[in-house]
């Protein structure tokens, strides 16, 4: 196993028997920030600690949670602001926020309770995927506590700040996890993404101020305000993207799990954190590093920055799996950190079935609102089985690459992006083995196992 330093702020409790209950978290020192913070400190000061910590959402996009919760308007009564959790974790091969509802819900909760007053909300809704069962259980359970202790309710820790907090939970589509669909939804109606803008901030919940936030970004405020924004930010290994937080692995590794460490980790570590590769006679053959929408990266890809201001300048010449994960380093390397769950693929993989299986999947999920969307996901969907079961040509091998890029820039939400861009990165990097495919009848060798295909959204064939 590997020696590498990992930090245990977000996830310290998560080793305690019955760590999810209030009496234990309690006893482990939940709530004594909140408490601290809410009778002790202004809102303005509360957000400027969550500024300082240059904390990047973890939710997919990497936007700075303190330059969010700045774009609220002015207070007005005739306004009431909304806190709203992003819960659904639908992306393929992520699984990392329901940790923390499961194994530490109160550190969400006790987040959720310090981010309402900074940003004057009195209400919180936190947005569940429905078959996140425990975790909506335990939130539930968790939330009934804290209205036993007077901790939610009109006068939180004896200031005058009525808060509450409840669950929703979804209906388990993928789209609902986009943030204006996901309000949609919670309003009760078709979980369809919303044209943008007016952004949520503005315009969110019931028309109404709106913060959307990641369960992990609100979960790490805590430990934020515990430390001081400085001193948190400075834990990562990056700049202007600070903290520690969860890395997930799945796949090809030997003990694929979730688990927290400085930011900047690179994937080779997070392999190596994960007992390394399954089988050692399949060497690793690619890295979808941060959930399905996040394009697929190679060992054997080397960095190319030789000019000296290149923002990847220090990595010339190493391998893309050497580049520290970060939300500006991943993008600078042509990929995403996404949500940090990597999915691991060993030689095993053909990455024609792992295309193809991935574009079902989207197919399946597109809400059909944009034309783009609903009909490139499909014309992908069904090429990819062309090429996979041996009806295709070499020509449909580019045509993946033309209707790729003619769905990207030109739909309502970032789900077609989503789909084009990891479709092109498999097409540019594995190209041999999809004109082989399509020149040889299908494909012949390389399978998808369970390992890996219920992790890219679909099922074994
Ligand atoms: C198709 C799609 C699915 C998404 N699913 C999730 C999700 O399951 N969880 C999540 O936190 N963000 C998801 N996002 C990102 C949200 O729209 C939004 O950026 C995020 O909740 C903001 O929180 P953060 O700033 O704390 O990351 C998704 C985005 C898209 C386009
Ligand atoms: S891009 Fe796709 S999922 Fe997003 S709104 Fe358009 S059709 Fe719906």
């Amino acid at each position: 196993m590997s020696t590498i330093d990992t930090t245990c702020l977000l996830t310290d409790r998560y080793a305690l028997a019955d760590s999810f209950t209030y009496a234990v978290a309690e006893k482990a020192g939940a709530y004594a920030t909140a408490r601290k913070v809410l009778t002790g400190m202004q809102p303005d000061a509360i957000k400027a600690e969550v500024k300082a910590a240059n904390i990047r959402g973890r939710g997919g996009a990497g936007f700075p949670a303190g330059v969010k919760w700045g774009f609220l308007p002015p207070p007005d009564p005739n306004k009431p602001v909304y806190l709203v959790i992003n819960a659904d974790e639908g992306e393929p091969g992520t699984f990392k926020d329901r940790t923390i509802m499961e194994k530490d819900p109160h550190r969400l909760l006790e987040g959720c309770i310090i981010a309402m007053r900074a940003i004057g909300a009195h209400t919180t809704y936190i947005y569940v995927r429905g078959e996140l069962v425990t975790s909506i259980k335990r939130l539930e359970q968790g939330i009934r506590d804290l209205r036993a202790k007077g901790v939610l309710g009109k006068r939180p820790f004896g200031i005058d700040h009525a808060m509450d907090i409840h669950v929703h939970p979804g209906g388990g589509a993928y789209i609902c996890g986009e943030e204006t669909s996901l309000l949609n939804s919670l309003e009760g109606y078709r979980g369809e993404p919303r044209l943008k803008p007016p952004f949520p901030a503005v315009s969110g919940a019931f028309g109404m101020p709106t913060i959307v936030n990641n369960v992990e970004t609100i979960a790490s405020v805590p430990d934020i305000l515990k430390l001081g924004g400085a001193a948190w930010s400075a834990l990562s290994r990056l700049p202007n993207d600070g903290g520690t937080r969860l890395y997930g692995v799945s796949g090809h590794v030997k003990n694929p799990h979730v688990f927290e460490g400085p930011v900047g980790l690179t994937l080779r570590e997070m392999i190596d954190l994960c007992g390394g590769m399954l089988d050692a006679s399949r060497p690793l053959k690619g890295v979808i590093p941060g959930g399905s929408s996040t394009p697929v990266l190679r060992p054997d890809d080397l960095v190319h920055a030789p000019d000296a201001a290149h923002p990847l300048h220090a990595w010339h010449g190493k391998s893309h799996l050497d580049v520290p994960m970060g939300v500006d380093t991943m993008r600078n390397l042509g990929t995403m950190l996404g949500t940090c769950c990597a999915i691991v693929m060993d030689s095993s993989v053909n990455m024609v079935e792992a295309a193809r299986n991935l574009m079902r999947f989207y197919h399946h999920e597109s809400c059909g609102q944009c034309t783009p969307c609903r009909e490139g996901t499909g014309w992908l969907a069904e090429i990819c089985d062309r090429i996979a079961d041996g009806h295709a040509t070499e020509a449909d091998v580019e045509l993946l690459v033309d209707v790729s890029n003619n769905m990207m820039g030109n739909t309502i939400c970032a789900l077609a992006d989503g789909t084009a861009m990891p479709m092109l990165a498999f097409v540019r990097k594995f190209r041999g083995e999809f004109l082989a495919a399509a020149r040889e009848g299908g494909v012949k060798n390389g399978r998808l196992d369970q390992a890996v295909v219920p992790l890219l959204g679909g099922r074994a064939a």
